[in-house]
């Protein structure tokens, strides 16, 4: 395998903010393994600003990185080990396994399986048979199932780990596309949006993601817009449900039948983009197109296969993943209106980001509060806390509001003119948090404003002291 240049070197000069937390990483890693770690990678989070669950179906979205992040501190070892410990015992156990023996357990998606997601992918990419054994000290700040990508986080620090300490570098779009394919052996098939951001955020700005060849441009916040987040602490874990691949299905399954009824060879067809690409139509005929073809009640399996022709277990393979088998009824039309009217409201946002208009502010906001009513309605991946969230926002001075990431619960991301960001957190503190104590405990980590923040990265212990 030879070097490839990376577009920046992935190596970066060590900022000063992490400085105290990487002392502290590495006073844990000292006293687990009685050494130095020789490397530092992070990988962010991100909340998304618009474009929700459309990344699958081959559309753009727009996210920002967070602070938040999960940083590894590692050191090689001789003896093919792969250790994984956690800065926080109580909630996360020790992990070992050996470098070229190891199983990823779907139906249990505990923490070490997402570095173990990262390692195989990474592995696999560079066409290692055996890579070189690491001890590791995990530090996670990002809130779990939260829809904050603290997964990708993982999966992605877990592959920038692997790919340094043997030796490798990569472009970075290069690593988040297969970040993106290897957090599928978790058994979720999202798209690449938290991966792309992971390694392509830059401070201060957020990115319109491009998939296809994914790529990732800035976008230009309006001045006087601060993006606050709030956790419902309503937790989600994808991995752990199949509400989330019901919902790749369903789109899947309305691309096909979208294409046969358009007299397209439905088999080649798997994500919207591409059945709308191959009609040529744009976003608005599509939605159209929609309306007409699909009716509204739910379709059962049977019918999808009829329609199809084909059997219900051939079905399986066309469209299936392992954990919809048994799902028996599709909401194919509701999941396509939102898909394509949402990849509609990326555009307009990133437009009037681009050009803005004197209330370029009010009109984001808007599309904003559009989106979460798409994502509660049309696409049912809400939940009425969340949903009493968002009210809350609205009702606190925020000029859009809404969920961001997969949904179910998790965190809402509201837009907040800068000059009301302390009576806009008072405000939702007081009517969402305080009433409750579960919730109230949790304000403080659960309700904060956030700035574009930047990309992975790798830092060398040598610096750590400069
Ligand atoms: C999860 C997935 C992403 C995306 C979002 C929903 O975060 O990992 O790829 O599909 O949900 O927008």
């Amino acid at each position: 395998m030879t070097l490839k240049m990376a577009e920046e070197p992935p190596v970066l000069s060590f900022p000063q903010e992490i400085k105290p937390r990487c002392e502290k990483i590495k006073t844990a890693f000292c006293s687990k393994y009685g050494q130095e770690p020789s490397f530092y990678a992070r990988a962010p989070g991100r909340v998304n600003l618009i474009g929700e669950h459309i990344d699958y179906c081959g559309y753009s979205v727009l996210p920002m990185a967070i602070e938040q992040d999960v940083i590894i501190a590692v050191g090689k070892n001789d003896s093919g080990d792969i250790n994984l410990g956690n800065t926080n015992q109580e909630l996360y156990r020790d992990f070992t396994c050996k470098v070229d023996n190891f199983s990823i357990n779907k139906s249990d998606p505990q923490w070490h399986n997402y570095f173990l997601c990262g390692l195989r992918g990474m592995l696999e990419h560079l066409k290692l048979e055996s890579g070189v054994g690491m001890n590791c000290m995990v530090d996670g700040t990002v809130p779990p199932s939260s829809g904050l990508s603290s997964s990708s986080a993982m999966v992605c620090c877990a592959a920038l780990a692997t790919m340094y300490v043997n030796g490798h570098c990569m472009q970075k779009s290069e690593i988040a596309d297969m970040c993106a394919h290897c957090e599928h052996y978790i058994g979720t098939e999202g798209g690449g949006m938290d991966q792309a951001i992971s390694f392509m955020a830059k401070q201060g700005t957020a990115k319109l993601i491009e998939f296809n060849p994914l790529r990732a441009t800035d976008v230009v916040l309006p001045d006087g817009a601060v993006f606050v987040i709030s956790n419902s602490c309503v937790e989600s874990n994808k991995a752990a449900a199949s509400h989330f691949n019901i919902r790749v299905v369903e789109c899947r399954l309305a691309t096909q039948i979208l294409a046969k009824s358009k007299g397209l060879n439905w088999r080649d067809y798997k994500r919207l983009a591409d059945v709308q690409k191959a009609l040529k139509l744009t976003l608005e005929e599509a939605l159209e197109v929609v309306k007409e073809v699909l009716h509204e009640e739910p379709y059962t399996k049977e019918e999808v296969a009829q329609i199809l022709g084909v059997s219900k277990e051939e079905l399986a393979n066309t469209s299936l993943s392992a954990n919809t088998l048994d799902v028996q009824s599709f909401k194919v039309r509701d999941r396509a209106c939102h898909v394509f009217s949402e990849a509609n409201r990326v555009l307009q946002f990133k437009k009037i980001c681009d050009t803005s208009p004197a209330d370029a502010k009010d009109q984001l906001g808007q599309l904003m509060s559009a989106s979460h009513a798409s994502c509660r309605d049309l696409y049912e991946c809400s939940h009425p806390d969340l949903d009493r969230l968002v009210n809350i926002c609205i009702e606190a001075g925020a000029l859009g509001s809404r969920l961001t990431g997969a949904g179910w619960g998790g965190c809402a991301v509201s837009m907040v003119p800068a000059n009301q960001v302390q009576t806009f957190i008072k405000t939702v503190k007081e009517k969402y948090y305080d009433a409750d104590p579960n919730r109230s405990t949790k304000v403080t980590s659960s309700l904060f404003a956030s700035q574009p923040g930047g990309g992975a990265a790798i830092y060398i212990q040598s610096q750590i002291s400069d």
